[in-house]
This record gives structure tokens, C-alpha cells and sequence, in this order.
């Protein structure tokens, strides 16, 4: 099983009741109907006389697409270089785009009464009746694509739409400012993963851990944990990392947090020195099937490739002050400047400074940085989206797809009301 949350979007398409299905895997919309030899039928003299309005109708398909193409090209220029170095540029070409979306759905609204013109023109003639058969056939492939790509343009406004307005959002909102209905929520949640914890990893904590002055498996609160993550995730947005990025767990114990990590990051790695715990998170990954998380046997004062990680977290082994310093001093000698520490407890942030770290926010960490530096992280990262989980393009191409993925990359995806407002609509 791979972590990754789906939009939804697949289904989305597919309720179009036009494109190819989810499984069918296209490569571009020119493998659904090859566009050289439709535009080569399209064009003919021959079909221009035939089906005059298949060809009409073609050509105002193909400028359609072209013109939004362009305007998503343009887009997705601004996108990548940060909407908010073009200020207003995006919503200008929001509402072309819009403008344009709106001449589509006109567009298509005419193909019956042109195919209509074409039948009755073709009367009688049974190689004209034969020939503009044919050619409303082909066509009928691209409007169906076409809508496809219109009907989908609301939940892309809504993606793009929050990137116009230049706002930051907080990368770990205080408590005290959570609505009330969330805070419950978060206290539910924690208290469950708790009892699931404990159902999980029932086993007693080895004597050899214990001597060497580790902490038994005693989990961080879920929800604490997932907003470091979440934050670290954005920073590593900000910082431009996208690819291959890399978490470790130092301790997992039964690995739920590499496991609740899984979604924001591509690797996610778990180092424990308890064997029963290792053959413990081993087995619960192995039934996930994850392959994304796996689990290191090792010791974290130790261990000598922290430097290949982009987020490290620790939420306290090692019960001896001394022996955690020691792992804390060992974690940042290693870890490259610009690695990401989530240290969620009492002492770290006394120490923090010498050991070369800036607070970025609650508490994340900044390794190899002043605290102007990991201010300035902290408000780049405020101005990505929130949208931070990975998620993949659906496999139906669509003209929008640039313009999906450089969203992602920002934090920002379709979003779940529009999904929804579609789905109620075709229902
Ligand atoms: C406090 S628990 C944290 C569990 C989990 N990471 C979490 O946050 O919910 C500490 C974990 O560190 C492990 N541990 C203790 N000493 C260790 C060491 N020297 N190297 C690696 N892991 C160690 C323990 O076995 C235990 O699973």
C-alpha cells in the first residue's frame, strides 16, 4: 500500500461519462484520438463538403483548446515562479480563463444542431450518410474530452483561486486559537491512537534497551505529531525540495508515526534498537504493504547516516540527559545544513542554539542556521497552501494538468467542495 491521498479526481472524470476509464492508461490526449489525423479528415476538402459542420465544428474545438492551452502555459509560468511575485497577474488570467471555459461550453452546446444540419444534408447520399457518420464519430471523441476538461475547470478555479490572494497561513496555529469543535476532535483522535497504540505494541521493553538508558515505546500524541509534520512538509515546500524527500523516526517503536508520516514524504524510515519492536513495526508495514517506510535495526547513538534525511524526529529514547544530548549532538554533526529537526520536548530548545539550530516554529528546528534564516523559512513556508499530502495526477490527462501540478508543488489542490458539488451534480 502507498501512502499517497487521491484527490478523488479519477472518479471525478470518470462521472463525465465520456473519458476513458480510471484503469485505461493514456499517455496524452492525442492517444485518445490522434489529433494529426483529425485534423487531416477535419481539414479535408472532401469532409468540409460531406460534414460541413463536423468541420465547423472541429476547427472551433481545436482554437478552443489551443487558446486555453496557451492560458494554462501562462499560468503555470506564474505559478512556478511564486503568484506572489505577480501580483493580480494570475486572477487577470483567472478570468480569461473563465471567460473561456464558459465560450467552450457554447461551443459544444451547438454540436447537435450542426450534426443535425450534416444528417440532413447528407440524406439520400449513402457515401456522404457514410462519410459524416464517420467524421461525427471521431469528433464526438474530442467533445467528449473537451467537457471533460470544462466540467473539471471548477474544481481547478478553486485550487488556483486562494493562490491570487497573497496570504499566509500559519504553519502551526497555537492551541488556543484552534475552534473548539477541532480541538475535541484532536482530543478524540488522540486518546484512539493511543488505545490503538497499546493494542498494537503489547510487548515489554527489552532489558537490553533499558540498560542502556532507552525510553519504552511511549507514543507523542498523534495530533501533536502531525502538526511538525505538516509544517516541515511546507518548509520543505518553500525550500523547493519536492523530490525524494526523506523522514526518520529516530526510536519508532511499533511505527505509527513513520506510518502517519507516510502521506507527507516520499521515504520514511524508522530507527530502533529494541528487536522486539523492530520484528513488531516490521510485521504491522509488511501487512500494510507499505513500501515507502521501512525499519532500521540499529542504535541512534550509533547510527552515521542521519545526513541523508530532510526531516528527522525524536521524541526523547533515551531517559539519561547525558546520553540524549550525546544523540542530539550526534544528529545535527551529521545532519547537513537545512535538515528539518521535530524535537518535541522539555530541554531541546535550551540547547538548540549551541548546538547550532533556529527555532522555524513550535517545534521545528532549522539545522546549520541563525534564527533571521529560519524566519525567513518560516514565512516563505506561511505563504505555501496547506494542501502538503502527495498525491498523484490522475492518470486521465487533462488540459489542466501543468497547472495541477505546479499547484501541488505550492501546497495548494482542487478542492474537497467543489469534488463534492460536482459529484452531487452528475449524480
Ligand atoms: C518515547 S518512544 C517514541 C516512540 C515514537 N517515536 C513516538 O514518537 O511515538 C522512544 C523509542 O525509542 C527507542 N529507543 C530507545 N533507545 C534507543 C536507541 N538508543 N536507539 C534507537 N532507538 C531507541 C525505544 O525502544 C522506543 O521505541
Amino acid at each position: 500500500m502507498r501512502h499517497v491521498l487521491c484527490l478523488g479526481l479519477e472518479r471525478m472524470f470518470c462521472k463525465a461519462g465520456s473519458g476513458p476509464c480510471a484503469n485505461e492508461q493514456t499517455e496524452s490526449y492525442a492517444m485518445l484520438v490522434p489529433s494529426h489525423i483529425a485534423r487531416h479528415d477535419f481539414a479535408s476538402h472532401d469532409l468540409v463538403q460531406s460534414a460541413p459542420g463536423a468541420a465547423r465544428l472541429a476547427q472551433r474545438v481545436d482554437d478552443q483548446m489551443h487558446g486555453l492551452r496557451n492560458l494554462v502555459a501562462e499560468m503555470a509560468n506564474v505559478l512556478q515562479s511564486g503568484a506572489d511575485k505577480h501580483p493580480g497577474r494570475l486572477g487577470h488570467l483567472l478570468l480569461q480563463t473563465r471567460q473561456m471555459v464558459h465560450n467552450g461550453f457554447r461551443v459544444l452546446s451547438e454540436a447537435g444542431r450542426l450534426r443535425a444540419g450534416d444528417a440532413a444534408a447528407a440524406a439520400g447520399d449513402p457515401e456522404r450518410v457514410l462519410a459524416q457518420t464517420h467524421a461525427w464519430t471521431q469528433l464526438t471523441q474530442r467533445l467528449h474530452h473537451m467537457r471533460l476538461d470544462l466540467n473539471n475547470w471548477a474544481a481547478v478555479e478553486t485550487m488556483l483561486r486562494p493562490q491570487t490572494d497573497g496570504k499566509r497561513r500559519p504553519l502551526i496555529e497555537p492551541l488556543s486559537k484552534l475552534p473548539s469543535t477541532a480541538e475535541t476532535r484532536e482530543l478524540v483522535s488522540d486518546v484512539l491512537f493511543d488505545q490503538i497504540h497499546g493494542l498494537l505494541n503489547q510487548l515489554t521493553q527489552s532489558q537490553e534497551v533499558l540498560d542502556n538508558g532507552g525510553f519504552a515505546d511511549i507514543p507523542l500524541a498523534q495530533s501533536l505529531f502531525l502538526r511538525s509534520v505538516h509544517a516541515a512538509k511546507r518548509c520543505l515546500m518553500a525550500m523547493q525540495k519536492h523530490d525524494d524527500t526523506r523522514f526518520l523516526d529516530v526510536g519508532c517503536g511499533a511505527g505509527i508515526k513513520l506510518m502517519s508520516a507516510a502521506p507527507f514524504f516520499d521515504y520514511c524510515d524508522g530507527l530502533e534498537f529494541d528487536a522486539g519492536y523492530v520484528q513488531l513495526a516490521q510485521s504491522i508495514l509488511r501487512a500494510l504493504r507499505d513500501d515507502s517506510c521501512q525499519v532500521i535495526a540499529g542504535d541512534a547513538l550509533e547510527f552515521d547516516n542521519y545526513d541523508t534525511y530532510d526531516v528527522i524526529y525524536f521524541y526523547r529514547p533515551l531517559r539519561e540527559d547525558a546520553l540524549l544530548i550525546e544523540m542530539e549532538q550526534r544528529i545535527v554533526e551529521q545532519a547537513s545544513a537545512g535538515t528539518l529537526l521535530i524535537a518535541p520536548y522539555r530541554g531541546f530548545e535550551h540547547r538548540a542554539e549551541d548546538l547550532g539550530c533556529a527555532q522555524v516554529a513550535g517545534q521545528l528546528w532549522l539545522v546549520g542556521a541563525s534564527p533571521r534564516m529560519a524566519t525567513q523559512l518560516r514565512r516563505a513556508a506561511e505563504k505555501t497552501g496547506t494542501d502538503v499530502l502527495l498525491a498523484p495526477l490522475s492518470n486521465v490527462p487533462l488540459v489542466w494538468d501543468p497547472l495541477i501540478q505546479a499547484s501541488l508543488q505550492n501546497g495548494f489542490a482542487p478542492k474537497m467542495e467543489a469534488r463534492n458539488m460536482y459529484n452531487q451534480h452528475n449524480a
